[in-house]
């Protein structure tokens, strides 16, 4: 079967990015609902109270909207992120928006956020089967200005919180408007200082779901240092690192680069704010994974969990077992 999955996922390749990805996850939940579940080695690994069956997930992104997540769980991932998800459903940039490079197994992406909406995902989060962790990326909505995003994150927050595993506070996404500044020192203090708040109150009724931050590769040392060292000041759970770059030439001018060319960016800053952060806390690693060897040098360099989007898109659900097969 697995084979089988190999050929479809190359044949995609020959369609338009977008619409293979759409006929990927469909034709998945197809074989899914055939009853097909892969069964890979447990690895048992516990972080920040959350039990998780090995250490690989699916990056937010793939499944923005939870369509799929019983799907994507039987493939044997230890954990998926949906969304990023926005309080209100948006269409994202224009089309085209997505773009391969396949020479150098990468993908361009500006789509923008482009999500169903938070109380879409809900409805879908209550019907899941599966056990598995499941986090939930939440964003803000284009037209929110930066100095009311934090309602949008609160709005996507409540929402979520009784239903999902941890929660990812994305600010690193290139592809919204100025949404990166808030990498900036006081700006991110701004954002994640309500946020946690409200994180706070809301453990009452649904006891505790950690927040993790997720960050762009295109930050020098210092600005890794200064994220984290604001990471800590407010108790942020964990870090997720990272995003998609903007340092690349692609014809399309804008938009965030992953795949291949991001493992050593991204990789470098998983390194730097694992020895400001210490060992003992949690980060998520993505960007770049694309065969065994590059998940086992993102553990390597600090990582607790690692996620795959670009890889999973090249080789399929042939990668997950790869990596998890001893
Ligand atoms: C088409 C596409 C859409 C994405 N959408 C999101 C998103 O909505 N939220 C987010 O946090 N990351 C998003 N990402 C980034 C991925 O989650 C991941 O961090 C990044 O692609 C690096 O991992 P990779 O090299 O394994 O793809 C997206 C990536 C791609 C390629």
């Amino acid at each position: 079967m697995l084979l089988l999955l190999k050929i479809i996922t190359k044949t995609l390749h020959f369609i338009p990015p977008e619409m293979s990805h759409y006929l990927a996850l469909y034709g998945l939940k197809a074989v899914y609902l055939c009853g097909f579940k892969i069964d890979l080695p447990e690895e048992i690994k516990y972080l920040s109270g959350i039990q998780f069956n090995n250490k690989l997930g699916i990056a937010a992104g793939l499944d923005k909207n939870g369509d799929f997540i019983d799907c994507l769980a039987s493939l044997g991932v230890g954990f998926i992120e949906l969304g990023t998800v926005t309080p209100l459903s948006q269409n994202g940039n224009k089309k085209p928006r997505l773009f391969r490079i396949r020479a150098s197994k990468a993908l361009v992406n500006k789509m923008g956020f482009n999500n169903k909406g938070v109380d879409h995902l809900v409805s879908k989060l209550r019907e899941r089967k599966t056990k598995i962790p499941v986090g939930v990326s939440i964003g803000k909505n284009f037209e929110t200005p930066n100095e009311l995003a934090h309602k949008d994150y609160i709005c996507c927050l409540e929402k979520i919180y009784e239903f999902a595993d941890y929660i990812a506070i994305n600010i690193s996404s290139p592809n919204t408007k100025d949404l990166r500044d808030f990498e900036a020192e006081n700006k991110l203090e701004n954002l994640i200082k309500p946020v946690k708040e409200r994180q706070l109150e809301l453990t009452k009724d649904f006891g505790y779901k950690p927040l993790f931050l997720k960050i762009s590769p295109d930050n020098d040392r210092k600005d890794v240092e200064d994220i984290c060292r604001t990471l800590l000041k407010f108790s942020i759970d964990g870090l997720i690192c990272s995003n998609t770059t903007v340092n690349h030439n692609h014809p399309s001018g804008s938009g965030g680069l992953s795949g291949k060319p991001l493992l050593g960016p991204s990789t470098e800053t998983l390194r730097i704010a694992r020895k400001f952060l210490g060992d003992e806390f949690p980060i998520i690693a993505s960007g770049g994974v694309m065969s065994k060897e590059d998940y086992l040098q993102k553990i390597d360099s600090g990582a607790d969990l690692v996620q795959i989007y670009t890889g999973f898109i090249y080789e399929g659900p042939k990668l997950i077992n790869d990596i998890l097969n001893k």
